[in-house]
């Protein structure tokens, strides 16, 4: 697929059909996000990479659905949320590969007098995003988990994951199902985003 058709092509998907990603295409979009570039070129990541689906749906069961009471969405932002809310449990579960992209950090990242830990986590989302781009060039769909409150620990208890490395988000990949709810697009582009020179 071409470059800036993927790009355009990328949509977060939270419904997918029951078929593996052939173990090639895996290999494929593992090394893209490898390529990202990393703070400190060290490119300090370890990529937990799960195909087993009963480890899949364990990993499921540490994330809740969340509760969402809107009913009539008026915003993209809300029909996000209507849609995504109550599947981050099964948009896993539904998942034919999970990724959990950690990285190595020495920092605390919830001290603000220290940057430094930001920069590994900046560099663990470009690889994200790479493997994002490199999933929806395979024809794949994806999305992404943050996990917060308890699911961190729990996540790194169960993986087994030593001390020092942090998860910046859950990858979720798989085909899509056919008619899969995404919301409308919040529309930026260069020409109502960029500011030529000066703001
Ligand atoms: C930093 C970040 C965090 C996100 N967290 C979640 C999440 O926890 N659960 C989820 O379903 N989607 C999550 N998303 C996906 C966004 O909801 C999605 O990108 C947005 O609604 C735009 O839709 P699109 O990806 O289809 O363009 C996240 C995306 C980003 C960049």
């Amino acid at each position: 697929m071409e470059f800036y058709d993927v790009i355009e092509k990328r949509r977060s998907i939270r419904q997918f059909q029951n078929k593996p990603v052939p173990h090639d295409a895996l290999i494929r979009i593992l090394n893209a996000g490898l390529k990202a570039p990393s703070s400190n070129h060290q490119r300090q990541w370890e990529l937990v990479t799960i195909t087993d689906k009963a480890t899949i749906c364990d990993l499921a069961k540490i994330v809740k659905p969340y509760y969402c009471s809107i009913k009539d969405p008026k915003t993209p932002q809300q029909e996000m949320f209507k849609i995504a809310y109550p599947k981050q449990r099964s948009m896993i579960e539904e998942s034919a590969c999970v990724i959990l992209p950690y990285f190595k950090c020495k920092y605390d990242l919830k001290n603000p007098s220290n940057d430094y830990g930001l920069m590994d986590f900046g560099a663990a989302w470009a690889l994200t995003e790479n493997i994002l781009l490199a999933a929806t060039a395979e024809g794949l769909g994806s999305v992404v988990h943050i996990p917060v409150k308890k699911e961190p620990a729990q996540i790194k208890e169960y993986m087994q994951v030593p001390d020092g490395y942090l998860l910046p988000a859950m990858i979720m990949l798989g085909y899509a199902a056919e008619n899969t709810e995404t919301p409308r697009q919040v529309q930026a582009s260069a020409e109502n985003k960029a500011h030529w020179n000066k703001w």
